[in-house]
């Protein structure tokens, strides 16, 4: 099938690839002519696990190409999938500036038999603005679809090549069909092929992030709770999980969740509800805590050291607000390092991958190290946000050794705490406590 795909950003890049590589002819389009120049040449301008080498294979296959020209990409194509950005606006809700651009001067060079696919995650009733808008402009019917992403950063490529189910929200089953074959080589195990409504897909989307936002909030507070009561959070996740009505996925305590989807779109289906008159009671809740649970390593480095850090030098192990992205949209680690700086410190920080996006928010407020190891020199204390691989199984004795105070504020409960006693760190965690702690006796 011939695809033209609008917006290379994350989604648009990643969606665009997997289906040149299944086969199908893509054109993707972009406004922005370096990025565009830059795919030509092979450079890719985020990072993500897998993504460059499927860019190249497809591109010299001929499969794959990338232009600036929106009407001849349009008018080539019978799918037209759209992937802008919908960046949240003040209110949180989602702003769709560029998709309404996009729709407006796409119309006119759409063919006959267009499929016009919503890939943006976009407010409910999107679809149907698009449906009428094209009505209006060229005075007929064209084919709307919504066809949400449930991709995740670091992982993108795997979760577009084996998804777990593919939602489309259509008006016609015929449309459902297409689309059904554009997906088959995706779903080869099985997986289902979910067709509904336009609304419905919208929701979908909303509502999964929502849920999965909800877990990590939830877990949060009970680890806060575990914490305070001389429990052990990993010990009541095991507890939990192995009931099945509840499981073990996204249940991982730590420093909030950030990154592009959750905290937006928490905050835009609580608009999108507020907009219709309802009270997002469990929403609001959800990301009150989040914004809460972000200060947790600031929080325990402020009572540890009674609010003073002037000339202490903090390693910063982690930015990216989650392993294998050089993503610090909403990342824990942007709270932790503003205060880290507001009380005099002196962040030394270490990430595989985010430091230069970090570098362009900082500057040299920051000492940025190459490696892990390095962060630590001379170092009063280690905070850890992020859970990247090589920060699991450390060199204890030479962390010991670099650092001038052995106290970890370990963000992500990487390590054991009695294990880190022995090894002889003061060891902060998150919903654990040291030694079999002794819980506060019932008043009688
Ligand atoms: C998410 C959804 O998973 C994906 O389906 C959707 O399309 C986009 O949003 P992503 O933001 O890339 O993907 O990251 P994800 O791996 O889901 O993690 C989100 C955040 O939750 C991270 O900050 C992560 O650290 C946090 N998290 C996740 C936890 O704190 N605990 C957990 O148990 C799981």
């Amino acid at each position: 099938m011939k695809i033209a795909m609008i917006g290379t950003g994350y989604v648009g890049l990643v969606t665009g690839t997997c289906f040149a590589d299944s086969g199908n002819d893509v054109i993707c389009v972009d406004i922005d002519e370096a990025k565009i120049q830059g795919l030509r040449e092979g450079k890719i301008p985020i990072y993500e696990p897998g993504l460059s080498d499927l860019v190249l294979r497809s591109s010299e296959e001929g499969l794959l190409t990338f232009t600036t020209d929106l009407a001849a990409a349009v008018q080539a194509c019978r799918i037209v999938y759209l992937a802008v950005g919908t960046p949240p606006a003040a209110d949180g809700s989602a702003d769709l500036t560029a998709l309404k651009t996009v729709v407006d001067s796409m119309a006119p060079h759409l063919t006959d038999d267009a499929i016009v696919v919503t890939k943006s995650t976009v407010p409910v009733g999107t679809n149907e603005y698009i449906f009428r808008r094209l009505k209006e402009l060229l005075g007929r019917e064209v084919d709307v679809a919504s066809n949400p992403e449930f991709l995740k950063e670091g992982a993108a490529i795997e979760d577009f090549m084996k998804p777990d189910r593919v939602v489309v929200g259509v008006r016609r089953p015929e449309v459902g069909e297409v689309l059904h074959e554009l997906y088959r080589p995706f779903l080869r195990t099985d997986k289902p092929f979910l067709t509904m409504s336009p609304q419905s897909a919208e929701l979908t989307k909303y509502v999964a992030n929502a849920l999965l936002s909800t877990k990590i909030s939830f877990i949060n507070e009970m680890a806060n709770l575990c914490e305070k009561m001389g429990g052990d959070i990993n010990d009541v996740r095991r507890g939990i999980g192995h009931d099945q009505r509840i499981g073990f996925a996204f249940l991982f305590p730590g420093v909030g969740y950030g990154g592009s989807c959750f905290p937006k779109d928490v905050r835009a289906l609580a608009s999108m509800a507020r907009d219709h008159g309802l009270n997002p009671r469990i929403m609001d809740a959800v990301d009150e805590v989040n914004s809460e649970q972000k200060k947790v390593l600031k929080d325990k480095i402020d009572q540890h050291y009674g609010g003073n850090l002037t000339g202490k030098r903090i390693a910063v192990w982690g930015l990216a607000f989650k392993p294998r992205t050089d993503d610090i949209r909403e990342a824990p680690a942007l709270t932790l390092l503003d205060y880290l700086l507001e009380q005099g410190a002196t962040p030394q920080v270490h990430d595989p991958e985010a430091s230069e996006n970090i570098r362009a928010i900082y500057g040299d407020k920051l000492i940025y190290c190459e490696s892990a190891m390095d962060a630590l020199n001379g170092a009063d204390a280690l905070a850890i946000n992020t859970e990247w691989k090589n920060y699991h199984n450390p060199n204890f004795s030479e962390m010991r050794t670099r650092m001038n105070g052995h106290v970890i504020f370990d963000g992500r409960n990487l390590y054991e705490p009695d294990q880190m006693v022995e090894q002889g760190f003061t060891y902060h965690s998150i919903g654990r406590t040291v030694g079999a702690a002794e819980s506060e006796p019932l008043s009688a």
